[in-house]
């Protein structure tokens, strides 16, 4: 047995396989097993009557050759998830623009030669977001985090034309960077930067007005992570309206906060739909209507019952 062999059915994670007779869409990422993306895609496949499943590959290691892997397969798309989202970039024969700008890729759509790299979770965060309610345009927002999910949001904020966006972080440097990057693509003057970064410890430093929060760090994802990053509560009272990405568990720490105060707020699990939504309507070229979006949707809630 030749240590080298690159096998794809090796990496399909228990409980799937790859059916020859079906056309094959795919996650690639590391852990994988919780993913709910097949529940979207499997779903939306049968409600069109495509022959496709959707499998979840559990990558380690050598991510370049099971991409080439897949085109050779001819893998109809895929979905990239942790830790491979800014990895996969160098991978790809094609990059769209926004996802550049973002520096993150959740999507590979078949092209010439290679994969196409997309971004569909700024998109997908975008359609929740717009869905409940809340305004990007002309806001501002507070931006807990800045790590890989947060450049994301932060590129939704620039596309989307919010006014001011307060960037909080445990560490500065990253919130720095981050605003740099993004005060950058917006081109703005050095005297009327949009991005202003700012340390957690430090939160008290932003001006007293009413904002969209948007938590996109990783606290809330353990059962027993404590508090939200700025503890002090009070703070929270800025807060118009309150987006958390993560969405299990359900409602974390940070937006019982918000719920406790009245404040309205969405938890991620309307993006993970609009995020697969997005991604499935590039691979098959078919556009998904609002009513199969919301059959999917309570499919998609189903999770939470059954757990
Ligand atoms: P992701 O891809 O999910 O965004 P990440 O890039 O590792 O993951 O970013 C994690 C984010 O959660 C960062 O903003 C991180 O803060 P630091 O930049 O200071 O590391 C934040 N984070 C994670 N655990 C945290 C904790 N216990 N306290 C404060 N911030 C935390």
């Amino acid at each position: 047995m030749n240590n080298n062999e690159i096998n794809l059915k090796d990496k399909v994670i228990e409980g799937y396989e790859l059916a020859e007779d079906k056309e094959i869409l795919g996650i690639f990422g590391n852990p994988i097993k919780h993913t709910l993306s097949p529940v979207i895609h499997d779903n939306l496949s049968d409600m069109l009557g495509l022959n496709e499943r959707y499998i979840p590959f559990q990558i380690e290691e050598r991510l370049g050759d099971y991409v080439k892997a897949a085109y050779e397969s001819q893998i109809l798309g895929l979905n990239i998830t942790v830790p491979y989202k800014e990895k996969v970039i160098p991978y790809l024969v094609d990059i769209d623009e926004d996802a550049e700008k973002i520096g993150a890729v959740n999507t590979l759509v078949r092209a010439d030669g290679g994969y196409k790299g997309y971004n569909t979770d700024m998109e997908g965060l975008y359609r929740s977001v717009t869905e409940a309610g809340f305004e990007i345009k002309d806001n501002n927002i507070i931006m807990l985090g800045a790590g890989g999910a947060a450049r994301a949001v932060a590129y939704m904020c620039v596309k989307y034309g919010a006014k001011k966006v307060y960037i909080v972080n445990r560490t500065l440097e990253k919130a720095e960077k981050l605003a740099d990057d993004m005060n950058m693509i917006k081109k703005d003057n050095a005297n009327e930067k949009t991005f202003i970064p700012i340390a957690a410890s430090d939160y008290i430093r932003i001006p007293n007005d009413r904002y969209l929060f948007i938590q996109s760090t990783s606290i809330g994802l353990n059962a027993d992570d404590g508090l939200p990053l700025v503890c002090d509560e009070n703070f929270y009272d800025m807060a118009d309206a309150a987006v958390d990405l993560i969405y299990n568990p359900e409602k974390t720490k940070f937006l019982e906060v918000m719920s406790k105060k009245k404040i309205p707020y969405i938890n991620g699990l309307k993006m993970l739909l609009y995020q697969g939504i997005i991604a499935f309507e590039y691979w098959n070229n078919v556009k998904i209507s609002q009513d199969m979006s919301e059959k999917i949707y309570s499919e998609l809630k189903k999770y939470y019952s059954n757990k």
